[in-house]
């Protein structure tokens, strides 16, 4: 066997991994009022980015949501919370950031992981009228809404191309 052939399969893997990233596509089992709930406001956000004691959190709390009332009816958020809990980051993956204080509710845009993925984006960005927030996903990523992250489908406020 030459080299080649022994660092294929690693390749392999590398590239799986790298595959993972940008790929944030919902898991299936999502209650139907996953997408139009909490999907009416902002990006029915991927549940892999917040771990599940978080998402608890945010679904306890639906009627001070970021200055926003988003309750719904008990039998509705409790087949949302068991969806988002099911499908929750690991807290090590998703590293520090993401609880927030007590009182305060916890923001996936503040994770070590969201962090890292965006340490190239100049800080401007995040405040542009096109783009307002870091959790307005959608504004950057063309396709965020069939949850693919690729690099090369990023369009940055103003028009410009992530990559060409
Ligand atoms: C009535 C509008 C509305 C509805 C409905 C709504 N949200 Fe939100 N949500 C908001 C607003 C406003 C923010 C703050 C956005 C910002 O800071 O840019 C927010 C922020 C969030 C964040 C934090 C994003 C960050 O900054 O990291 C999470 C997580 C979240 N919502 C989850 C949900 C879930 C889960 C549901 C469904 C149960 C839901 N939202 C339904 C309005 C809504
Ligand atoms: C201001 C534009 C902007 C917004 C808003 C934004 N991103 Fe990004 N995102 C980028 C850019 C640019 C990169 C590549 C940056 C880098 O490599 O540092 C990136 C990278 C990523 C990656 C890594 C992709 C890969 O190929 O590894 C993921 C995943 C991602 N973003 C998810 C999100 C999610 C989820 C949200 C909303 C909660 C979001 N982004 C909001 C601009 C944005």
């Amino acid at each position: 066997m030459n080299a080649t052939h022994m660092l294929a399969p690693l390749f392999s893997i590398f590239l799986a991994c790298a595959a993972q990233a940008d790929d944030l596509r919902l898991p299936a089992g999502a209650p139907p009022a996953f997408q139009s709930e909490c999907g009416a406001c902002h990006l029915a956000f991927p549940p892999r980015l917040l771990a599940a004691e978080d998402w608890r959190r945010v679904m306890a709390g639906l009627d001070r949501h970021y200055g926003d009332n988003a309750s719904l009816d008990a039998p509705t958020r409790r087949a949302i919370e068991a969806y988002l809990v099911e499908n929750a980051g690991k807290p090590r993956k998703l590293g520090p950031g993401g609880t927030a204080a007590p009182g305060e509710a916890p923001r996936l845009t503040a994770t070590a992981w969201f962090k890292r993925k965006h340490h190239e984006v100049p800080p401007a960005s995040w405040r542009h009228a096109e783009v307002r927030s870091p959790a307005n996903c959608a504004a950057c990523h063309k396709q965020a809404a069939s949850g693919s992250y690729r690099e090369r489908e990023i369009v940055m406020p103003g028009g410009r191309r992530w990559q060409d």
